[in-house]
């Protein structure tokens, strides 16, 4: 998969690029990312990329020219172009699976106080990572993109995913590692007598539990963008 981020600060990728899991997964050519700042695609004298809102307001918006031309620059017929926005659908981990689909994403990052109404014109989807305002999209981006990138073949075990929250609408079972007693803290006996059913009942039946107790909101619930 190819994934394209276009944005107005693209060392805040520095750390998330060169790191752990997204680091090897890109050395091992399982993800591109590519980076595209779209002051580039100024052409404006001092590649100004943002300008005062029709009408008054606070803050600068971004414009068209450069947001819709770094699109172009990179978009084919195998893309799907995503802005990211408090406004757009909420980002949940059946998106993240819907995403991995794609040969090729375009992660357009919305900043400063909006860009122009007429940007959305040349997205497909719109995403949201939560109900909540960020500086800008980057982090967004970010999300969407470690997300995505975990769940292609190869990146991590699929072992590891499989059984991830929110799969199939659960909440993932608790983990321990040794030792068996930490302050008088135990282990469930039934973790350590190695007899694998009674682990993968005992595994389910905590999912259901936590799940119950911590987000009831996910039982019997298809998908809130579904609503
Ligand atoms: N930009 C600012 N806040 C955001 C959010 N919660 N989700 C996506 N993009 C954003």
């Amino acid at each position: 998969m190819r994934i394209d981020i276009l944005t107005l600060f693209p060392k805040m990728f520095e750390g998330f690029m060169n790191e752990s899991i997204i680091k090897r997964a890109i050395e091992n050519k399982l993800v591109e990312i590519n980076l595209i700042d779209f002051r580039e695609f100024s052409s404006l004298k001092h590649k100004e990329v943002d300008d005062t809102p029709y009408g008054g307001g606070a803050g600068m918006v971004l414009m068209c020219e450069p947001i819709v031309k770094a699109i172009e620059s990179v978009k084919d017929e195998d893309s799907l172009v995503i802005l990211t926005t408090p406004q757009g659908k909420t980002y949940k981990q059946s998106t993240a699976h819907e995403l991995k689909k794609y040969k090729h994403l375009i992660i357009v990052c919305g900043h400063y106080e909006g860009y122009d109404e007429r940007i959305r014109n040349f997205v497909d989807l719109e995403l949201s990572i939560g109900d909540y305002v960020l500086t800008g999209g980057e982090i967004p981006a970010m999300v969407i993109c470690d997300s995505v990138t975990r769940l292609i073949d190869g990146v991590i075990k699929r072992d590891s995913y499989i059984d991830d929250s929110f799969t199939d609408n659960l909440l993932d079972y608790p983990t321990y590692t040794k030792p068996a007693d930490f302050r008088g803290l135990k282990v469930p006996e039934v973790l350590i007598n190695g007899n694998h059913k009674l682990i993968e009942e005992y595994r389910k039946e905590e999912q259901r539990k936590r799940t119950e107790e911590r987000r009831p909101d996910l039982l019997g619930d298809k998908d809130e963008n579904d609503k």
